[in-house]
């Protein structure tokens, strides 16, 4: 059986055969359809300037990178580029000219990336306060102009009326193109494909794995693409705890994840960017198993666990136990991460993250640490950590959690949980921090947390080092 690839671009319908799926959104749109207001910059989802939109059936518009998304991941979407912008009467767009007028482009290369960013956000009717913005635009970068202007440019556009988006072509079932990126809509038919390829890769917003056609140009051979299967996109919560599927983007996890841990708003808003929150999944970044992603040390906190299923029935593994080495994890073959659960915060239990890196926005962590403590009459009942960048794997720092396991709530018992961190880590030493520097900073993001409890608002929130 072999399918076509379908999606609606710029209100008219695209149907591809005889090209690879592997094909990263941005060729294809350069070099086989000629639309070549979408630029190439960085081809690894740093830059923006290949910012295209998804446009949702609900009308949310999705800023992307085109650099890193494949052909076969467009199946089933409605998108636009930048030439797909248009005024009334085939004017320019009010984004493209409150660009213009703030005088927010010089050489010009970022300016489609910015407008569509820009786009997505005006219709987004989100505020233009200077937070949302620098949000809106921390994927898009520009040598030029300063940002300045964009910023201007931003707060002119916000809360624009939009257009309705086109409707995408509706893919009900199960789907492979060329012969190798399997699309199942069904969890029967992701099981299967899963027990009969092992070899193939799975791959959800390809965020991590898009990386191999468009920075390495050796795409994987074949793909099994996850992101359609409903068991896997679910969100459900109930009194105890929150159940997110593996495939579920972070951009739609997100209210749910900062409504039950507040103390996450900031922390995702530095993971990645819109762009690649609009298609990263929290299984992905499971799965790919780096020792510095985001998501492990909180969910390691928080005491996460895993429900993996395969086509011989499913299991749940709590998260601690899944990282085995450096990418070496306990999924087996046959098996998908279907979801993840963690439990909501109890009475008296407080939760913290810290994000270390070389730069504030879009980049990857040099150290990330999460805790949570639950406080009781002024002794520290229990605690659970979890760390990235100190060792081979995301992991629980068990001896500082015994140094506070039980002590009153006193400086002297976070001075001895930072005396114990050398114990529990030989970190990596590497361009992105030697290893004294990790375990330093680590043990000073401990001492922190306690004026972060104790006194809150004296510590200082520091964010990029
Ligand atoms: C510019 C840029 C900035 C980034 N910034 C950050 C950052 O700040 N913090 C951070 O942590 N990460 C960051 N990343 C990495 C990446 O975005 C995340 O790891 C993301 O969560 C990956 O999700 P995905 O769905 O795109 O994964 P994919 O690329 O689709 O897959 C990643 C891996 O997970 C496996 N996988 C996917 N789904 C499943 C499943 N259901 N079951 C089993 N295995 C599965 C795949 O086989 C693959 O090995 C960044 C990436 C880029 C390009
Ligand atoms: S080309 Fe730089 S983000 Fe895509
Ligand atoms: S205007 Fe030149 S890079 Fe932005």
């Amino acid at each position: 059986m072999a399918d076509n690839i379908r999606f609606t671009l710029n209100d008219e319908p695209v149907e591809l055969s005889g090209i690879s799926p592997m094909t990263t959104l941005l060729d294809w749109l350069r070099e086989h359809r000629g639309l070549r207001g979408t630029k190439e910059g960085c081809a690894e989802g740093d830059c923006g300037a290949c910012t295209v939109v998804f446009e949702l059936a609900d009308g949310r518009r999705r800023p992307v990178n085109a650099c890193i998304a494949l052909l076969g991941q467009v199946d089933g979407r409605s998108l636009r580029t930048v030439e797909g912008l248009r005024g009334p009467d085939s004017a320019p767009h009010a984004v493209q000219v409150a660009m213009a007028e703030a005088d927010a482009t010089q050489c010009g290369f970022c300016t489609p990336g910015f407008v569509m960013s820009a786009y997505a956000f005006a219709a987004g009717g989100e505020a233009a306060d200077p937070e949302t913005i620098h949000d809106a635009l921390a994927g898009n970068l520009c040598r030029c102009t300063g940002y300045r202007p964009i910023v201007e440019a931003m707060t002119k556009v916000a809360a624009l009326p939009v257009a309705p988006v086109s409707s995408a072509p509706e893919r009900p079932q199960s789907a492979v193109f060329e012969g190798r990126f399997f699309a199942p809509r069904t969890l029967a038919d992701l099981l299967t494909l899963r027990a009969e390829h092992p070899e193939m890769l799975l791959v959800a917003g390809a965020t991590d794995l898009g990386l191999l056609a468009s920075r390495l140009r050796k795409p994987p051979a074949a793909l099994i693409h996850v992101a359609h299967v409903p068991e896997l996109t679910a969100i459900t919560e109930d009194k105890e705890q929150i159940t997110i599927g593996a495939a579920t983007t972070y951009a739609d996890a997100l209210p749910i994840l900062i409504a039950a841990y507040p103390v996450l708003r900031t922390y995702l808003a530095r993971l990645g960017s819109r762009q690649i929150r609009s298609l990263g999944t929290i299984g992905g970044n499971i799965g790919t198993a780096s020792p510095i992603g985001d998501m492990p040390p909180v969910l390691l906190a928080l005491e996460a666990s895993l429900k993996l299923v395969s086509s011989r029935g499913a299991r749940d593994l709590p998260l601690d136990e899944f990282f085995l080495g450096y990418r070496k994890t306990a999924l087996a073959s046959d098996e998908v991460i279907q979801s993840i659960s963690m439990p909501r915060l109890w009475p008296g239990e407080v939760l913290f993250c810290d994000k270390l890196s070389k730069r504030r926005d879009q980049d990857i962590s040099t150290v990330a640490g999460a805790y949570r403590l639950r406080i009781k009459n002024g002794i520290i009942e229990d605690v659970r950590t979890g760390f990235g960048g100190l060792a081979s794997t995301p992991v629980r720092a068990r001896n500082v959690e015994q140094a506070l396991k039980g002590q009153p709530f006193a400086q002297a018992a976070f001075e001895a949980a930072a005396d114990a961190v050398p114990k529990d880590f030989q970190p990596i030493d590497d361009w992105r921090g030697s290893a004294a520097y990790r375990l330093t900073a680590a043990a000073n993001l401990l001492r922190r947390l306690y004026w972060r409890i104790a006194e809150p608002g004296r510590a200082v929130e520091v964010e990029a080092l």
